[in-house]
C-alpha cells in the first residue's frame, strides 16, 4: 500500500491501546502493554503512547510502537554477546515475546555528554550528578572526559529520581555483587552502542538500561538504544555545531521534551499537559523513522493494520 509519511492518514493509525482477548488483561505502562501468556513469558506490545517527564501525551505518534520494537530488537542483536538479553521473538512488527524477568527497580542511565536532565542539573548550579563528579565550565552538549553512571530509582508511583551508587547500596536495593556486575555491564552495553552509532554516523549521547532476573541470571530487559530509551545526535558536524553555540539536532524524545517546556510543561504540579498537533506528531514520526534509517541502514516500512487485537489472540495463542 502507499502512504506517504506527510499525510494525515498515517495518524488513523495509530494504536493507543490493546486488549487481546483469551489472555489475563495487560499490565499497562506508559507505553507498552505487557501480557503475561505464562509463568515464564510475557507477550509485551509496543503501543503508539509517547511519554514525557512521566506523562502519557494525549495523542499518540503513527507507527512510533513498531519502530521502536524493531529498533529495540535490532539493537538487542547487536549486544546480545554481552549479556543474555530477553528476546525470544519478535512475531509481529509491534510484539516482542520476552522472558517474564524479575525487574531490578533501577533504572541504569549511562550518559557521555551534558544534555538533557543531566545539562538540567548542571545549570542549575549543582556539580554532582548521582554522586558522580562534574567538570567546571562545560555547555550544554559538552562531552564529558569518560561515559558515567547516573542510576535513577524506577518509582512504581509518581517521578524517577537520581540516585548515587552509595545509596543503593545502602537502602539494600541490589547487593554489592550484583551490583558490580549490573555496572561493568552498563559499560560494555553503552560501548557497544557508541561503536554502532558512530559506525552509522551517529553519537549516542545517553541512554537507559532496565535489567531484571531471569531464573537467577541477569538478563537486559525493556528496550535497548531506541529512540525512546537513548538519545543520539549527528556525528557529522558535530565540533562545528558546538563551537558555534549552534545546538545538535533531536533524533529523539528530547524533541518533544523541548516542545512540551516550550509550551509550558515539563510535568510540574499545576501545568497544563497541552495537545499535541498533528503537524507536530508526523514530525516526531518522521525523526523517528529517520533515526530508524541511520541506525539500522534499511527504510522503515510501516505495517498497516487495523485490527491489532486479533492479531494478538493469533500469536499469544502459541504460547499457553
Ligand atoms: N522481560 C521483562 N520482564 C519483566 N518486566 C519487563 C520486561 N520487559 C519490560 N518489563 C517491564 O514492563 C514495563 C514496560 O512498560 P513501559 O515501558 O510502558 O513502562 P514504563 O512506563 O517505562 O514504566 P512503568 O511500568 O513505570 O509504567 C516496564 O515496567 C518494564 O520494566
Ligand atoms: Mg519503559
Amino acid at each position: 500500500m502507499n502512504l506517504s509519511f506527510n499525510s494525515r492518514e498515517a495518524l488513523d493509525y495509530c494504536i493507543t491501546e490493546t486488549s487481546a482477548q483469551n489472555v489475563p488483561p495487560p499490565y499497562r505502562g506508559k507505553v507498552r502493554e505487557v501480557y503475561e501468556l505464562n509463568s515464564e513469558t510475557l507477550g509485551i506490545v509496543v503501543t503508539d503512547r509517547i511519554s514525557a517527564f512521566d506523562y502519557i501525551m494525549k495523542q499518540a505518534i503513527p507507527f512510533k510502537g513498531q519502530i521502536l520494537n524493531q529498533l529495540a530488537k535490532f539493537s538487542f542483536d547487536k549486544v546480545n554477546d554481552i549479556m543474555p538479553t530477553h528476546v525470544i521473538d519478535v512475531p509481529h512488527p509491534n510484539v516482542t515475546i520476552g522472558k517474564k524477568c524479575d525487574p531490578i527497580p533501577i533504572e541504569v542511565v549511562m550518559r557521555r555528554y551534558l544534555t538533557g536532565h543531566a545539562w538540567r542539573t548542571y545549570k542549575s548550579g549543582l556539580r554532582t550528578l548521582c554522586g558522580v563528579p562534574l567538570p567546571e565550565g562545560m555547555n550544554e552538549h559538552d562531552r564529558f572526559p569518560e561515559p558515567i553512571l547516573t542510576p535513577a530509582t524506577k518509582a512504581t508511583e509518581g517521578h524517577d529520581e537520581d540516585i548515587s551508587e552509595a545509596e543503593i547500596l545502602e537502602r539494600g536495593i541490589v547487593d554489592e555483587s550484583l551490583w558490580n556486575q549490573i555496572k561493568e555491564k552498563a559499560f560494555q552495553l553503552f560501548k557497544r552502542g557508541t561503536e554502532v552509532a558512530k559506525s552509522e554516523g551517529l553519537i549516542l549521547v545517553d541512554t537507559k538500561y532496565e535489567m531484571g532476573l531471569y531464573k537467577g541470571e541477569l538478563t537486559l530487559i525493556d528496550e535497548v538504544h531506541t529512540t525512546d530509551s537513548s538519545r543520539y545526535f549527528y556525528l557529522d558536524g558535530y565540533e562545528e555545531r558546538q563551537a558555534a553555540g549552534a545546538g545538535q539536532k533531536q533524533l529523539s524524545k528530547e524533541f518533544l521534551r523541548e516542545w512540551l517546556m516550550k509550551h509550558n510543561f515539563q510535568g510540574l504540579d499545576n501545568q497544563i499537559l497541552p495537545d499535541l498537533p498533528d503537524e507536530f506528531r508526523m514530525e516526531v514520526f518522521q525523526r523517528y523513522a529517520e533515526l530508524f534509517k541511520m541506525l539500522t541502514g534499511s527504510a522503515f516500512e510501516p505495517s498497516l493494520q487495523k485490527n491489532i487485537n486479533s492479531e494478538l489472540e493469533r500469536i499469544f495463542s502459541r504460547y499457553n
